[in-house]
């Protein structure tokens, strides 16, 4: 978004190791369900149901696309392939799991349930429930989901999505988000589904001002009256937002990679230290960790070494997301003190070596 480089040009300082930040605990606040599917996962699951996945998914490990339509398109197509409780629950095991590893403790999950039309709404959450269960048991990382609006679908779709959630109330279940292409529509077709959504107490977060402008920030804020923004890289581009945001200190859930042709892994990288340096309340999230970039340990190890950070600065980072985070207050309190006491016990490895 900006021309003038945000980052550190050359460190003086010692590099925290990878091995540091990867047993760093995390929790991350910004992550697609659908977006964490590996391709060979996602090409049983198509071949079983006889789905038809897009050529950039047929091989490899990483999905090949050249833009971020056509990263959706293999994102609804992925989708496509869920269609039991079973691949719901396989698919939210798979991925805590993987998120576990990199040192995540806690993970707010957002999917789509309008791109599932063949199960209900109580079904897929059987399936994400039960995956989400088994995970914790495996490793100890707890969860929260996030409903999330396509955008593209409008917003008569959206009250009703709404309406089902209230129709099934889940503890675990603790916001509603909106997100698919950005260019489409305007949020404030959402405002009845945002507004029966507060109503009953769910938390609210958006994307917005990725490949949007900042107009559609400032409608997220004064109209949908979201708690948390996704993304929100085109602050950068508005001051009087900028400041209005760095007063009220809403967090921002930014996403360190962008990793895809024609994406700007370098402007992004400034983006996100321009607005940690202007002040803004930040933390650091993967996204679409099998489609658009790696996991969520991976994004605070590049960040580490590109923000030239310190122990201070890595602590920092870590215990954002939980600032971020929708759990209710008993929760994140038990996560700080677990937290706190990590990073303490991970204090003296901070400058350990990689090599060993
Ligand atoms: N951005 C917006 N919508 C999405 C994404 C994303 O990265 N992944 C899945 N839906
Ligand atoms: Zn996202």
């Amino acid at each position: 978004m900006s021309a003038e480089p945000g980052l550190t040009e050359a460190s003086t300082r010692q590099r925290l190791s990878a091995e540091y930040l990867r047993a760093l605990p995390k929790a991350e606040v910004h992550c697609h369900l659908e977006g964490c599917v590996p391709p060979a996962t996602a090409r049983r699951l198509a071949e079983r149901h006889g789905v038809t996945l897009p050529a950039g998914a047929h091989d490899g490990d990483r999905y090949r696309f050249l833009d971020f339509p056509e990263g959706l398109q293999i994102y609804v197509a992925v989708s496509s392939s869920m269609q039991t409780p079973e691949d719901f629950r396989v698919v939210t095991h798979e991925s805590l799991l993987s998120a576990a590893a990199g040192g995540c403790r806690y993970r707010e999950i957002a999917f789509n349930p309008q791109n599932h039309p063949e199960l209900t709404y109580a079904e897929m959450m059987d399936g994400i429930l039960a995956g989400a269960r088994e995970a914790h048991a495996d490793t100890g990382i707890e969860s929260r989901i996030i409903v999330a609006i396509n955008r593209e679908l409008g917003g008569e779709a959206a009250l009703d999505l709404v309406r089902q959630v209230l129709a099934h109330p889940l503890d675990e279940v603790v916001a509603i988000g909106l997100d698919s292409n950005e260019l489409a529509g305007r949020p404030s077709e959402f405002v009845a589904a945002y507004d029966l959504a507060r109503e009953a107490g769910l938390k609210l977060t958006a994307h917005a001002g990725e490949h949007g402008d900042s107009t559609e920030m400032v409608e997220c804020l004064d109209l949908l009256r979201v708690d948390r923004i996704d993304h929100g890289y085109a602050a950068l581009l508005d001051p009087e937002l900028l400041s209005r945001t760095v007063a009220s200190q809403i967090p921002y859930s930014a996403c360190w990679f962008v990793d895809y042709p024609e994406a700007e892994v370098e402007g992004r990288r400034r983006d996100v230290a321009e607005m940690a340096a202007a002040g803004l309340n930040m933390c650091l999230n993967s996204d679409d960790p099998a489609l658009i970039g790696p996991e969520v340990d991976a994004c605070y190890i590049d960040a580490g070494a590109h923000l030239d950070w310190d122990v201070k600065d890595a602590e920092k980072y870590a215990l954002s997301g939980l600032d971020a985070c929708f759990a209710d207050a008993v929760t994140v309190d038990r996560l700080r003190a677990e937290f706190t006491a990590e990073l303490e016990r991970l204090r003296p490895l901070a400058y350990g070596s990689d090599d060993k």
